[in-house]
């Protein structure tokens, strides 16, 4: 029977499990993968940790872990119109991606371009909520966007839709990332004590908005390197200057507002489409076999990974 990567229960590392599950059926608009690479998210260890996502029924165990994948199709569901068996897609899973097979929802689902290998499966979370957040802010060519947590999956992806919106980008990450954060672009500014006077003598006037996938202190204290009021000007519709993907009840304390998410084909296609033409790589920094979900996994929960770890599943 194929192999899955689950949780058995809520909580910690401890509840994860490799188990056999039969091959599931595609349901109506849905399709039936053959998975070939995972994308992993810090979403994947909240929601084994027992978080939820707004319209999502309570789990039944046990749930494979993981919500993108890409893969072939091995059948489709009634009413499926636009995709056949045998095609190579990625999308947003439905009942978990840490497996053989899964399912993907055809509204969350597009056909993987060609000149994408299927680590094309890092796209669909981190990247459409880079995009939500970059389209958001609303800003014109020549404003300046401090990112923090530039470094990890949504951050690249962030900073290089920000950067190719002809926006100057400052962005905080570890020394490791250095590199990895100036070859995209962005102004490099180490977190911690003291981060507001290096974003201050890098960008001496304030930058006009901030895209935070940190959240808590590293928060609070960045907050205050806005070149305006977190609330914006006196215009009701004025596009928000503080926004987060990490810590709503924080940036709701700041006056700023957590990330719009999309989740929407159209978003999906964009993003792909983006990465397609070479105007946004992922930057896929670790690989594993499905075999090794678990340290995969810790890869991201440790919340230090470097752009996107992805697992991918041997033919
Ligand atoms: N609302 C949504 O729909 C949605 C969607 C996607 C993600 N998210 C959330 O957004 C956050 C980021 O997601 P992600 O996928 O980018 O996570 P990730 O890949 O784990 O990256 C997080 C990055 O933050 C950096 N970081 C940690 N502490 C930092 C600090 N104090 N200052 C600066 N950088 C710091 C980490 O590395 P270094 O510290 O080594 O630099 C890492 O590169 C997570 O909380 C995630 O759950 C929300």
């Amino acid at each position: 029977m194929p192999k899955a990567y689950v949780y058995i229960a809520n909580g910690g590392p401890e509840v994860e499990a490799f188990v056999d599950l039969p091959a599931p059926e595609p349901g109506p608009d849905q399709l039936a993968i053959a998975v070939r690479a995972v994308g992993v998210n810090p979403v994947d260890w909240k929601l084994r940790g027992g978080s939820t996502r707004p319209g999502q029924p309570a789990p039944v165990f046990p749930v494979a872990l993981g919500v993108e994948a890409a893969g072939v199709v091995t059948a489709v569901g009634p009413g499926v119109t636009g995709f056949a068996v045998g095609d190579e897609v990625l999308g947003g899973t439905v009942g978990g991606a840490y497996a053989e097979y899964t399912l993907l929802s055809v509204a969350l689902a597009t056909h993987k371009p060609a000149a994408l290998s299927f680590r094309a499966a890092a796209l669909p979370v981190a990247a459409a909520t880079a995009y939500d957040g970059v389209h958001q802010l609303s800003l014109l060519p020549g404003a300046t966007l401090l990112i923090t947590g530039v470094g990890g999956g949504v951050g690249v992806a962030a900073a290089q839709l920000a950067r190719h919106a002809g926006l100057t980008v400052v962005g905080t990450a570890s020394a490791g990332k250095k590199d990895l954060v100036e070859s995209l672009g962005v102004t490099w500014v180490e977190p911690g004590p003291g981060v507001v006077e290096r974003v201050r003598a890098v960008a001496p006037q304030g930058v006009d908005a901030i895209y935070d996938l940190v959240g808590g202190a590293a928060l609070e204290e960045i907050a205050g390197v806005l070149r305006a009021p977190v609330g914006g000007g006196d215009a009701v519709d004025e596009p928000p200057r503080l926004i987060t993907a990490a810590d709503s009840a924080t940036v709701t304390r700041l006056g700023g507002v957590a990330v719009q998410r999309a989740r929407s084909l159209a978003v999906l296609d964009v993003v792909t489409g983006r990465a397609a033409a070479g105007v946004l790589d992922p930057h896929v920094s670790d690989v594993y076999p499905l075999e090794r979900a678990d340290t995969a996994l810790r890869a991201v929960e440790t919340g230090h990974a470097r752009g996107k770890v992805v697992i991918e599943v041997a033919v």
